[in-house]
């Protein structure tokens, strides 16, 4: 049997989103039909809708989502019916060169369903990081599913699924901060604010928020901001220095992704410090540092993919942290919305007003 649901289309380069009738086919080996309750929207999906990833249009969009599994593969059993789930986009392979070196957070070879959903004239869709949420009913890879405690606010825990985990992890995995760490973060969006948060969870006791937004650096302090600094009028470098007894910060985390960010990074942490990118650049971005510096500054320059996280491991831990009141993701919902106001979203994405706009379905 296939699925006739509504979800949220990008059709083609910029145009406007559209809510269409889509074919969604019934789980084959491997896969699981999961009923989506609610679907953040992410800046991802509006590159995806400007061309910015790829030219796979049309694309049907949503990736931070929970839902609730409505049936699966005859090979699944991870996952049954009825369980409530986050959706990732690392179902990680189990074999790959990463995996096979118990480093399954880099797996290279991440698995999505086989099968395709379509439009109703049977035109294939190419699915948000391999998800595809904006919608009443998605196909993904069992292992995409991440089984989470069904009492916890979907809209919320959602979120962990993409832009909030890799704010957090970029913190707490990539990074490793802490207890007592000093820790500073370029670009305070909902990336760079769960990258606040994350290390605050891990005991960091100075941590510095840099934007060139104040209403940003105001949002930052309720995340657990110590310290903030407008970039825009002072020098990043010589304040976080000056914070940090003159020294820099033990960790830097660039959640901007620009080559100036990147070096105010690269300056601002202490000797032997870490470096942490978690900003994505664009591929005309290059950037150049004195070799002399790089080695003499010693430490570490990591980059961190999704936050460099495992979902099975990742997604109940930091549930359980917001159920017992440590993690604030609260915070992160700004709005609840409907399926037909994700172009009004993404418009409000401009205003810096709002974290996360989520769609209720
Ligand atoms: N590595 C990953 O797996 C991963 C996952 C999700 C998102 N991202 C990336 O993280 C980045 C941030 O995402 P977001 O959702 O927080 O975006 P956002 O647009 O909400 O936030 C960016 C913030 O950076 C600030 N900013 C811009 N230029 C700045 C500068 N020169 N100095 C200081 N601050 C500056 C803006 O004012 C804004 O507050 C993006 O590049 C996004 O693509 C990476
Ligand atoms: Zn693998
Ligand atoms: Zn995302």
């Amino acid at each position: 049997m296939v699925h006739k649901v509504k979800g949220v289309v990008a059709r083609s380069k910029g145009a406007p989103v559209t809510l269409e009738t889509i074919l969604v086919p019934e789980p084959g080996p491997g896969e699981a039909l999961v009923d989506i309750i609610t679907s953040g929207v992410c800046h991802t999906d509006l590159h995806y809708k400007l061309g910015g990833i790829s030219d796979d249009f049309p694309f049907l969009l949503g990736h931070e989502a929970t839902g609730v599994v409505s049936a699966v593969g005859p090979d699944v059993t991870d996952v049954a019916p009825g369980d409530r789930v986050v959706l990732n986009w690392r179902a990680v392979c189990g074999n790959c060169r990463a995996c096979n070196r118990g480093q399954a957070q880099y797996c290279f070879n991440t698995h999505n369903a086989t099968q395709k959903m379509t439009l109703e004239d049977g035109t294939e869709l190419s699915a948000a990081l391999g998800i595809g949420a904006f919608i009443e009913k998605t196909l993904v890879a069992a292992g995409q599913c991440t089984k989470v405690d069904p009492d916890a606010d979907a809209a919320a825990i959602g979120l962990l699924g993409c832009g909030v985990m890799a704010g957090l992890g970029a913190a707490i995995n990539t990074g490793g901060v802490k207890r007592g760490d000093t820790v500073a973060v370029i670009g305070c969006g909902g990336v760079g604010v769960a990258a606040i948060a994350g290390a605050a969870l891990a005991g960091a006791t100075t941590i510095i928020a840099v934007d060139i937004d104040a209403k940003k650096l105001d949002r930052a302090k309720g995340l657990g901001a110590t310290h903030t600094v407008d970039s825009s009028a002072t020098d990043p470098v010589e304040k976080i220095r000056e914070l940090t007894g003159g020294f820099g910060a033990d960790v830097v985390i660039d959640a901007v992704g620009r080559p100036e960010t990147y070096k105010q990074a690269f300056y601002a942490r202490d000797l032997a410090g870490t470096v942490v990118l978690v900003g994505v650049p664009t591929p005309e971005m290059t950037l150049e540092l004195p070799l002399l510096d790089v080695f003499g500054r010693g430490g570490s320059l990591k980059s961190s993919w999704y936050g460099d996280c495992l979902p099975s491991r990742d997604f109940p831990m930091l549930i359980s942290l917001y159920k017992q009141g440590k993690l604030d993701l609260d915070a992160f919902v700004t709005e609840r919305i409907t399926i037909d106001q994700v172009e009004e979203a993404f418009e409000k994405m401009h205003s810096g007003s709002v974290l996360r706009s989520v769609v209720e379905l």
